[in-house]
Order: C-alpha cells, then sequence, then structure tokens
C-alpha cells in the first residue's frame, strides 16, 4: 500500500486502540518519524523500558527486537504489548540459552549475576540484575565497591569494556552482537588517518580493539548526545547504520562516516544494520492490529523474578 495511506491508517488506529509506539534508534526511519509525530518514544533499550510504565496508553506497539517486547510486558503485564514481527530476534538473545545458562549460574553460586537486557525472559529471571548499555558501568560499579563478585552475559565485548573500566571481578559469557563485532580497527585506524579532525563514537558492543580508538563510547543515546556534544565536525561511527536519522538531525552541521566492517570503507550506510531490527516495517506495523501472532505473551510463572531484576535496573536508573 501506498505509505502516506499506510501511516494515516495506523494513526488513526493508534487513537482508536489508545495505543503508543515505542520505537528504537535502530529501525526504520519511517518508524522513527511516524513515533515521533505521534508523541510516541524513539530511544535506547532503557529509555524504551522506562517509557510505558509513565505513560498512560493501553497498548504498547514496539518496534524493535523481541527482547524489547518481552521487557516492556514484564514491566507493564497490564498493558497489552504488540510488535510488528515477533521473529525480530538479537543474537545476543540467541547465543545465552537459558539452561546452559542457568547451569554455569549454579556452577558459581558465589556470584551475582549481571545479565544484559540483550536476553530471552527466562534468562533474566534467572538473573540478580538486568542492565543496559547505558547504565552497565554505574551498575557493576556499584555492586563491586560492595565487593560482589559476578557473572556477566551475555556479551562478551561489552563485559570486557566494563571489567576494564569498574575492575571487577566478572565472569564473561561468550556471546556478541552480529553487528557490533564486525567492526574492524585496523580499517577504523585508517578512517582516522583519512580523517585526523574526526572524533570516533562507538557502541560498547564493539571489538576491544575497535573501543580502543575510540573519542566516546556509549549506549545509542550517549552517542547521539556525543554527535551533539562533542566539538568536532566530522564523526566515525560505529553502531548500526539507523542511527543516522537521530543522529543527523540531532547535529545537521555534521558530517558522518560509518565505521568500517570487514571489506567495507566507510561509505556503505546499509552494511551495519540488524537483520532483526530490519524486519519491523509500516506494512507490518499497520498489520498488527488486526492479525494475529503480533502480541507478546511472557509465562506467568517467569513474570515476578524477571520483574525482579528488571525493576532493579529501573530503580537504580531513577
Ligand atoms: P542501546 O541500549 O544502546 O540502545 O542498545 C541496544 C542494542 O540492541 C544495541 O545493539
Ligand atoms: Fe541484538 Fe546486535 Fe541487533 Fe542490537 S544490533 S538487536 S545487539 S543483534
Amino acid at each position: 500500500a501506498d505509505k502516506e495511506a499506510l501511516r494515516e491508517r495506523i494513526k488513526a488506529r493508534l487513537k482508536a486502540e489508545n495505543a503508543v509506539l515505542v520505537t528504537h534508534y535502530y529501525t526504520d526511519p519511517d518508524l522513527q518519524q511516524l513515533t515521533e509525530e505521534t508523541g510516541g518514544c524513539v530511544s535506547d533499550s532503557l529509555e524504551m523500558a522506562r517509557f510505558g510504565n509513565k505513560h498512560p496508553a493501553t497498548t504498547l506497539i514496539v518496534c524493535g527486537v523481541r527482547f524489547m517486547g518481552e521487557t516492556a510486558k514484564i514491566l507493564t503485564p497490564n498493558k497489552r504489548v504488540l510488535m510488528p514481527t515477533l521473529e525480530a530476534e538479537c543474537s545476543l538473545d540467541l547465543g545465552c540459552p537459558i539452561e546452559p545458562f542457568s547451569q554455569f549460574c549454579d556452577e558459581h553460586p558465589d556470584r551475582t549475576v549481571v545479565v544484559y537486557a540483550n536476553t530471552s525472559a527466562a534468562v533474566k529471571a534467572r538473573a540478580d540484575w538486568v542492565v543496559t548499555s547505558s547504565i552497565a558501568v554505574d551498575v557493576v560499579e556499584h555492586l563491586a565497591e560492595r565487593g560482589e563478585k559476578l557473572i556477566w552475559a551475555p556479551d562478551r565485548n561489552l563485559g570486557r569494556y566494563i571489567q576494564e573500566k569498574t575492575g571487577a571481578d566478572m565472569l564473561l559469557w561468550n556471546a556478541t552482537c552480529v553487528v557490533h563485532d564486525e567492526f574492524k580497527a585496523k580499517a577504523l585506524a585508517q578512517a582516522k588517518a583519512i580523517h585526523p579532525d574526526a572524533a570516533v563514537l562507538v557502541h560498547p558492543e564493539s571489538p576491544e580493539a575497535v573501543i580502543a580508538l575510540a573519542d566516546a563510547v556509549g549506549s545509542t543515546s550517549q552517542l547521539i548526545h556525543a554527535a551533539q556534544t562533542l566539538p568536532h565536525k566530522k564523526l566515525i561511527v560505529a553502531t548500526d547504520g539507523g542511527i543516522f536519522y537521530k543522529m543527523q538531525r540531532a547535529a545537521p552541521d555534521k558530517e558522518f562516516i560509518v565505521a568500517p566492517t570487514a571489506g567495507r570503507s566507510g561509505t556503505c550506510r546499509s552494511c551495519a544494520h540488524c537483520p532483526w531490527m530490519r524486519m519491523n516495517a509500516l506494512d507490518n506495523l499497520a498489520a498488527c492490529f488486526d492479525e494475529p501472532g503480533h502480541e507478546i505473551f511472557v509465562d506467568e510463572k517467569i513474570i515476578p523474578k524477571a520483574l525482579r531484576s528488571l525493576q532493579r535496573m529501573v530503580d537504580f536508573a531513577n
């Protein structure tokens, strides 16, 4: 269907259903724009989690990947949570199945279990804390100050970065993000040499050697903030290309260069793009009001435990 007609149809249904859009920066700009126009939230995963609770809508439509929809459902179980597709996975969630993870935790009963938000509801329920990239360092610092030893899962790169920043005693699970793990330090150093006046912005799911070249490391929201506030007019960005929609508008006078992935030279804006975030579009968003198979359900037995670890994150952030 024609894009404008779809947009109008979605707007009307949002009103009729008392629904609001909660959208991640990595999704299609069409979705980000529509979310802004209709008073929803476009943000990083922490803010997406916090938004649903504060907003009076009775239906949340989460444009992102499944763990984001599940997080919304766990935090607001009385709201209906819909997603354009339930097939949008995350390689970190897939890389941390509950059985082996639970066994790993059982083998280290003296350790506090901290997991990234990019995990299943069952993994969150096995954890003591959930964190997102925007507060991971602060939470771990707080736990390390209390003398706690930790298990960290699933992102190995983020875990190693936090360990370096905080000096915490952490056992790391070994999974990676298919998008960020592809950024290449050697090619990034070459890009820096070509653009010596550029600052480098890096999401901490990237490899250690890429983070080592960064001027700013942080969550998607924090990278957008850095793009606005750093004095540099040129920015080399190592995160999913979806972020450029917001970043460019946040800092319209600046030039953005995509950090190189394998075999690329910094000009391709689609090569660093999450295959699951990409599944969200106007047509499956429009369909989610009427078609079955778009609603998120989380096992009621899991919700109380997952809520405990997620609520700690939300309370810490407040
Ligand atoms: P943020 O919390 O930084 O938005 O990260 C979510 C994510 O999936 C990064 O790949
Ligand atoms: Fe998961 Fe990486 Fe996609 Fe984020 S970009 S949802 S971490 S696979």
